[in-house]
């Protein structure tokens, strides 16, 4: 077993509402859901708790809100042994919340109220040391500017949800992790990256490429999907620590894609991440 690994996380936390549907409603569409659940989610806590699971010693850098939803929000993170000394609880803002609808074949909409998670601000930037960042699009861009500058280790952002950012920020990354259809978001702003950049293809697997050149590319093993909510988080946070840990860029894929997986197989964001023996496992 690897020395363990420090990572910190900046990113978001939500409480995630979900609703289980026969298939997804187009727009415009009214469909009837089947079973309304909550679990704690947010890309950021889900990196965060994924990487602890993996095996690392993780701390979360967010802002939740100082309300209900946020205990019930932090509450697996806080059993999990995940760090929330940097996380701030702001009186003005509410925790943010996720509607997410799951179809019976896995396949999920979501959409996100991020309230705290947008007043996450460069001065709440005083991040711990550690091996590796990681960071998601779920908190505003100055902060993971704030973030990225002051980081000395491995920085891995996961471009998620897709939007406009600056080219500095894309920069500043030693990984970044996009699903296709980020990648297609991001097109030619990715096309010159000079690091190390994974793109995933959902039960096709993914590819990692480096300066342009495919270094490994990687199928995840057969699994039942259940609900694909976290899976990506699970990859990014996989991903991140089997580098920094030394792996080789094929093992390190072949286990972010095992972890990924796992992390279908089971409803909800955080109470289907992996441990690291169920993994390797796979
Ligand atoms: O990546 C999945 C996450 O996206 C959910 O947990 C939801 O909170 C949204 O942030």
């Amino acid at each position: 077993m690897p020395d363990r690994k420090k990572i910190v996380v900046v990113g978001s936390v939500n409480l995630d509402i979900v609703v289980t549907v026969d298939r997804l409603p187009v727009a415009g569409e009214t469909v009837s859901g089947g079973t309304l659940s909550q679990f704690p989610g947010g890309k950021g806590a889900n990196q965060a708790l994924a990487a602890k699971r993996l095996g690392a010693d993780v701390s979360l850098v967010a802002c939740v809100g100082d309300d209900a939803n946020a205990d019930a929000a932090l509450a697996l993170l806080r059993k999990g042994g995940v760090d929330l000394s940097a996380c701030r609880r702001d009186e003005a803002a509410a925790t943010g919340v996720a509607l997410i609808a799951v179809s019976s074949d896995g396949e999920n909409q979501i959409v996100v109220v991020p309230g705290a998670n947008r007043v996450s601000t460069p001065e709440d930037m005083n991040l711990p040391e550690a091996d590796a960042l990681i960071c998601q699009l779920e908190v505003p861009v100055a902060t993971l500017q704030s973030a990225t500058e002051s980081f000395a280790g491995f920085i891995s952002i996961n471009l998620a949800p897709a939007i406009d950012v600056p080219a500095d920020l894309i920069d500043s990354a030693d990984l970044v992790v996009v699903n296709e259809t980020e990648a297609a978001f991001y097109g030619d702003s990715l096309k010159g990256f000079a690091g190390l950049l994974a793109i995933t293809y959902g039960a096709e697997g993914a590819v990692l490429m480096k300066g342009g050149e495919v270094v490994a590319r990687s199928r995840p093993p057969a699994i039942e999907v259940v609900d694909t909510t976290g899976a990506g988080d699970t990859f990014t946070a996989a991903l991140t620590l089997a580098i920094i840990e030394g792996h080789d860029f094929q093992a390190a894929l072949d286990f972010a894609c095992a972890a990924g997986a796992a992390a279908a197989t089971r409803a909800g964001a955080q109470p289907s991440l992996p441990s690291r023996a169920e993994v390797d496992s796979l």
